[in-house]
């Protein structure tokens, strides 16, 4: 029987008899065994077999081979490789070829790998650069990688920026990046957010969470056009954006509204927003990480379907919509998130470690919660996630609709700040009324706040 301990022992006697024990084999299942088993392979290795399996008609073991020579360090048959990448047409055989030949890291293959940076397949060219980026300080190096910056493919672009144009670029902000701004802390300003934004500094805020209005679907706020909307949410991202601390996270809470038909000889009309605001965040810096579908119960959602109900008419289905979206976006970098989480205390890490029960998937089911005084508030516990799971202990959570300030109480109770803006005096109001319950939170007290003396707090902090 075919074991991983006796291919072990037949790789390192280093002769021909794992060539045999390949070529008894009746399945291609058990060729791969062996050849994935084979791991490190010994100086004396005889490696021959392994360029006969080059020409074997089945892809995943040529795919094997090539990367068992690509372990032979110096000692690899290049030329070989190489014949094969120009006759191959399997594309993950192809990627390996150039993987293990970069691997190789020897000066003698720069040529080759020169060549593929013209490759159809963007994963190659990757896969070529990764082999080219080790002779980094090679100028002829440098002088054919640099202009990939331009290249079609946003991969092999990020790559390349990466590498040669993004430790150029220094950080406006040379805060702490643990660190914000006082005069931001607890503050609910009552005014327009792009007003507002004006004062506030770039890359000061840690986490935005939101659920902006819906369109004309409810009645605070009402647009002159869907494009219009569109247009102004993208114009609050944008500050969003500026305002948002290198690599941290967005999170956008829209659903599809229905604005109802005006008369019986008309349709209503379906806007997906989450789907049309995207393209939007997609190209300001917003790079899509996740998206969350909160899932509410059918008995707390308007019931639609009670005429399908009734006719069963196929094209006349109209689903209860149970779900809305929270669609997850970072502010674009080249740093990892590793970069993030070490600019924070151990402390502050080990303080801000999620507990058991968190939710697994993608899909959180939460119950609505309904109010008097405004017609679309978030749930505490739907807060609740996304603060813990996405800002640490101490940072500023952002939510440039306010509302009722349910981001806002949820990121105190939660040892995070808050800052908010609202246009509408009554739910500010209502946030105002909530608080004055918490008699005994003295912890940094709440401002609110209108436009002018918020702009004035922030000329006393020299920003502008
Ligand atoms: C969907 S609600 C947010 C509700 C909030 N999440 C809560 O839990 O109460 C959207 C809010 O955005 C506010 N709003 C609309 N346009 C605004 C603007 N230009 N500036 C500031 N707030 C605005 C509306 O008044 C409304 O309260």
């Amino acid at each position: 029987m075919l074991t991983k301990q006796y291919i072990k022992e037949l790789k390192n006697n280093g002769n021909g008899d794992l060539s045999h024990l390949i070529k008894e084999q009746k399945d291609i299942a058990s060729i791969n065994f062996i050849l994935e088993g084979l791991g490190r392979l010994p100086d004396s290795f005889d490696s021959s077999f392994l360029y006969d399996l080059l020409r074997h008609k089945h892809a995943q073991v040529r795919l094997n081979a090539v990367k068992n020579i690509g372990k032979l360090n110096g000692n690899a048959n290049i030329s070989e490789l190489i014949k094969l990448f120009h006759s191959e047409t399997d594309t993950s055989v192809r990627r390996e070829i150039v993987s293990s030949i970069g691997r190789q890291r020897n000066v003698a293959n720069k040529p080759f790998l020169f060549e593929i940076l013209e490759d159809s397949d963007p994963k190659i060219v990757c896969q070529a650069i990764r082999g080219l980026l080790v002779f980094n300080n090679d100028k002829i190096v440098k002088s054919k990688l640099e202009p990939l910056v331009n290249h079609p493919n946003e991969m092999v672009r990020n790559v390349i920026y990466k590498e040669y144009f993004a430790s150029n670029k220094n950080s406006k902000n040379q805060m702490n990046h643990a660190d914000t701004y006082d005069f931001l802390k607890n503050v609910f300003v009552n005014a327009d957010v792009l007003e507002t934004l004006r004062n506030v500094p770039d890359e000061s805020v840690h986490l935005t969470f939101t659920s902006p209005p819906y369109y004309n679907a409810r009645d605070y706020s009402i647009y002159p056009s869907y494009v219009a909307y569109l247009e102004f949410l993208d114009a609050v991202f944008k500050e969003t954006h500026r305002i948002t601390k290198e690599g941290r996270f967005l999170i956008v809470n829209t659903s599809p509204i229905i604005i109802p038909r005006i008369s019986r000889s008309h349709s209503s009309k379906r806007y997906g927003i989450p789907f049309d605001l995207h393209p939007y965040l997609a190209q300001n810096g917003w790079e899509f990480i996740d998206d969350i579908v909160w899932v509410k119960p059918e008995a707390s959602v308007k019931n639609r379907i009670g005429g399908f109900l009734q006719h069963r008419k196929p094209l006349g289905y109209k689903p209860n919509s149970v779900t809305e979206y929270l669609m997850v976006y970072r502010k674009q970098t080249e740093k990892l998130l590793d970069w993030n989480i070490h600019s924070y205390s151990n402390e502050i890490v080990n303080e801000s470690k999620i507990e058991d029960g968190y939710e697994s998937t993608n899909v959180w089911k939460i119950d609505p919660c309904f109010s008097k005084v405004h017609s679309a508030i978030f749930p505490d516990e739907l807060c609740k996630r996304v603060i813990q799971y996405y800002s640490y202990k101490g940072d500023l959570v952002f939510d440039p609709f306010g509302g009722s300030g349910t981001v806002g109480r949820v990121a105190k109770k939660l040892g995070r700040f808050f800052f908010l803006t609202e246009k509408e005096s009554v739910y500010v109001d209502y946030m105002k009324d909530k608080e004055k319950q918490n008699l005994f939170e003295q912890e940094r007290q709440i401002q609110y706040l209108n436009l002018n003396e918020f702009k004035k707090k922030a000329n006393e902090n020299d920003i502008n």
